[in-house]
Parts: structure tokens; sequence; C-alpha cells
């Protein structure tokens, strides 16, 4: 795809750092006009200026705080009344600050209204205005950790578990509707995420630390592939594909009109 060749506009929140203005910097590079949405805006406006220079793309700078629902409907009136916007880039989060038993719960109900309130708003938004069109495409960041839960950090292993589930039904939901559908799960990403937490990314296995560049260009590469589910550290692809047929093996026991036997419940609900 040529750099100058029109694409239509995607709106990327948390564009102001990281994945999100990774995301930014490719997309302008593919030629998509932009919408950068972070609480950030001096940052914003920077990243903007250098983009519609480097790119000739035009980029808008919509500040919010996606932690204040009132700024969230902000960003979802712009997504449902911009006609030119055709993908969403479901980004901003922010992650833990250690392990629930010494988390501060505050703290962890913003996360839920970052990581999972305005991602559905935005997410549910999007795939009604874009199926009513016929076009368009989400991109939600999730993250692997939503895979293994016993190894992170509880809140925000959930917020993650919610984003990848969303996109699934949301994308089981849009089928056939000209809208296309991805969640892209990081590993271990070289961002600020875990400076802003009040840790270092330079403590962590550096063979597990993928440069944001790479996961970027990655999810990219799975996005044009028609992946719904994007892991760029994942070297099999057919592993996750493994994984999906042995969830479903349990589709057809996960309700039934009386309790398994070995509960022991079956002979007694009949006696009633
Ligand atoms: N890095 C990793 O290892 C990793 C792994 C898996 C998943 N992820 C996910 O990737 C996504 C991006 O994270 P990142 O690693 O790129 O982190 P980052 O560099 O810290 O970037 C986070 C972005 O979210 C924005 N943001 C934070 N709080 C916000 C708020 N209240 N309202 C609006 N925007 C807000 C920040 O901008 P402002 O501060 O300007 O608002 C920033 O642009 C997150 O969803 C994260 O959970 C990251």
């Amino acid at each position: 795809m040529s750099a100058v060749e029109k694409m239509g506009k995607a709106l990327v929140t948390g564009a102001s750092s990281g994945i999100g203005a990774t995301y930014a910097d490719r997309l302008a590079q593919r030629g998509h006009d932009l919408v950068l949405v972070a609480r950030d805006e001096k940052r914003l406006a920077g990243l903007a200026a250098k983009l519609s220079a480097q790119y000739g793309v035009a980029v808008d700078v919509l500040k919010a705080d996606l932690t204040q629902r009132e700024d969230v409907r902000v960003v979802e009136k712009r997504l449902r009344e911009d006609g030119a916007i055709e993908l969403l880039v479901n980004n901003a989060g922010i992650g833990p600050k250690g392990p629930l038993l010494a988390d501060d719960i505050d703290y962890l109900e913003a996360m839920i209204e970052l990581n999972v309130v305005a991602v559905n708003r935005l997410a549910i938004a999007a795939a009604q205005v874009f199926a009513a069109r016929g076009k368009g495409a989400i991109i939600n960041i999730a993250s692997v950790v939503a895979l293994v839960p016993e190894r992170f950090n509880g809140t925000y292993n959930a917020s993650k578990a919610f984003v990848l589930n969303l996109t699934q039904s949301i994308n089981a939901e849009v089928s056939g509707k000209g809208v296309k559908v991805q969640a892209m799960l990081p590993g271990l990403t070289r961002t600020e995420i875990f400076d802003r937490a009040g840790g270092s990314i330079d403590h962590l296995d550096p063979s597990m630390v993928m440069d944001v560049t790479d996961l970027v260009d990655a999810a990219l590469a799975g996005f044009d592939q028609g992946e719904l589910i994007t892991i760029p550290s994942l070297p099999d692809a057919a592993d996750w594909d493994t994984f999906v047929k042995a969830r479903l093996v349990l589709a057809p026991n996960l309700s039934h009109d009386r309790p398994a036997g070995r509960y022991g419940v079956e002979r007694k609900a009949a006696a009633i």
C-alpha cells in the first residue's frame, strides 16, 4: 500500500505513548488520517504535528480522560458522528501496581473504568456504526495475561480477559456485516506502562520483552492477514486454534436441565 494513498480515518485511544503512539505512526504511514485520544494534550499535539509533516495525513487531537464517563461519551460521539472514521484502535489502558493483596482498590476500580468500561462503550459504539455502514474495523488491545491469569495480577488479567471475550462476541455478531475485528494480545512490551504503575521493565527477563515497533508491525501484519486473535509472540498459530477447539469441547455440556451426576443432586431434586 502506498504511503500517500488515502485510507479511512482511524481513532486511536492511548495514542500519546507506547503501543498507541506506535499504531498512530504506522497507520499514518499507511495513509490513514487520525484522531488521537489521551489525556496529555501537549504530547498528542507534538505527535500530531510530527505525523502530519512526515506522512501528509490530517491528525486531530481529542483530549479525554477515559476513566471519566463524560469524556468517554465525547469520544463515543466522535466515533458515531464522524463518518470518515473507519478504524478504532481501542488501546488506552493501565497496568497493576502489584499483587491484589497489596493493591489499592480505588486504583483497581479506575483500571476497570479505563480497561473495561471505556473499551466496552467505544467498541460497541464502533460496532454499531460500522455495521450500519457495512464497513469498518475494530482493534482491541487485550493482553496474553487474559490466558494465564495465575501468573499475573488479578484485576488487570480479568480486564484483559473481558477485552478478549468481548472481541470474540462482537466478531460473532458482526459476521457478514463488513466489519473486521481483531483482539491483539501483547506479551511484555517495552513501553511506559510499568513505570507509570511504579515499577520498571528493567526488572523483567529481557528475553520476554518485545520492542514496541516489532509488536505493532506484527500486530498489523496479523490484522492484514485477517486474524481475529493476534498474539505476536506465539510462534505457531495452530496452538491458538487447538486451545479454542479444546474450549469448545465443553460447549455441548455447559447447559443441561440437571446437575452432573458427581454432585449427587439429581435424586434429591426428583424427590421434592
Ligand atoms: N506494555 C505491555 O507490556 C503491555 C502488555 C499487554 C497489554 N498492554 C496493553 O497495551 C495498551 C497500551 O499500553 P502501553 O504499554 O502502550 O502503555 P503506555 O505507554 O503507558 O500507554 C498508555 C496510553 O494510555 C493512555 N491513558 C492512560 N490512562 C488514560 C486515561 N485515564 N484516559 C485516557 N488515556 C489514558 C496514556 O496516555 P495519557 O497518559 O496521555 O492519558 C497512554 O497514551 C494497554 O491497554 C495495556 O494494557 C501492554
